[in-house]
């Protein structure tokens, strides 16, 4: 159960890349202790939403904000979200995790 203000918030967020708006509103708060599943068809904006979290270059934020402790991630390079703690692990990053060592 959570308390207190969300670790992460996403705030009304709408982004895209070329020009296509993929996002168009997503909102969610992530208190501390919770767990939460993002579950929805093919194509309806999960790993979109994941990229744009993580500051993938190719995606454009055209509104909204996300929140990490209530401080914006959005000016942040891929990096220092990483050592914000934000981390985006692949669905298919076990077939690599024989040669992992880091
Ligand atoms: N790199 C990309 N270039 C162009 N369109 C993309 C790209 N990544 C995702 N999209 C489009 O964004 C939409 C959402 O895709 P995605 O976030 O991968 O959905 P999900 O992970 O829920 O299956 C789809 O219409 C997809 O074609
Ligand atoms: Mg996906």
């Amino acid at each position: 159960m959570g308390t207190g203000q969300p670790i992460l918030e996403i705030v009304g967020l709408h982004a895209g890349i070329d020009g296509n708006e993929i996002l168009k509103g997503i909102d969610l708060e992530i208190g501390a202790g919770e767990i939460h599943a993002i579950m929805g068809r093919n194509g309806s904006g999960k790993t979109t939403t994941a990229n744009v979290i993580m500051g993938h270059p190719d995606f454009e934020v055209e509104k909204g904000d996300v929140l990490l402790d209530g401080k914006s991630l959005l000016e942040l390079e891929a990096w220092e979200r990483a050592r914000a703690a934000c981390c985006r692990k692949n669905e298919l990053d076990w077939l690599l995790e024989p040669f992992v060592s880091l």
